[in-house]
């Protein structure tokens, strides 16, 4: 079957066949490695991507079930030259050792932030609870998303008075 889908801002077509999932178009056809497959079964959040702005496992989603939606991974957040300020925040804050949970995290992060650009330690906790890391503790990956919290909001335009 033919879906169409928007893959970080592009227009794609894809013919996927019924056992497909998203991870596997998003790894194996179209190529974005960034996007990581750790567990397979839902329960790591190293293939999360956003759908819809809304943080998935790419890994339990039918590719099927992408048809008509917006797809973000994290090639199309920032690039090294040019990178996201969670991307940046992670960097700076320490919160990256071997980068594998480093997409999906900030993947989930952002889906948070852009819900809720002020969120409190424990809604950082919360909204990062299904994305596994194994090296850093958790500790610097909260900081890192504090961080990109105030860096965002300060490069928010004052909204003058209508
Ligand atoms: S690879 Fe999808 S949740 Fe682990
Ligand atoms: S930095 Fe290694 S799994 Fe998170």
């Amino acid at each position: 079957m033919t879906i169409r889908i928007v893959l970080n801002g592009i227009p794609a077509v894809f013919a996927v066949r019924p056992d497909e999932t998203l991870l596997e178009l998003i790894r194996d056809r179209a190529g974005l490695t960034g996007t990581k497959k750790g567990c397979d079964l839902g329960e790591c959040g190293a293939c999360t991507v956003l759908m819809d702005g809304r943080a998935v496992n790419s890994c339990c989603v039918p590719a099927l079930a992408a048809d008509g939606t917006s797809i973000l991974t994290i090639e199309g957040l920032g690039t090294g030259k040019n990178p996201h300020p969670i991307q940046q925040a992670f960097t700076d804050a320490g919160a990256i050792q071997c980068g594998f949970c480093t997409p999906g995290m900030i993947l989930a992060a952002k889906a948070l932030l852009d819900k809720n650009p002020h969120p409190s330690r424990g809604e950082i906790r919360e909204a990062l609870s299904g994305n596994l890391c194994r090296c850093t503790g958790y500790v610097k990956i909260e900081e890192a998303v504090q961080l990109a919290a105030e860096r965002i909001s300060k490069e928010e335009p004052v909204r003058g008075e209508d």
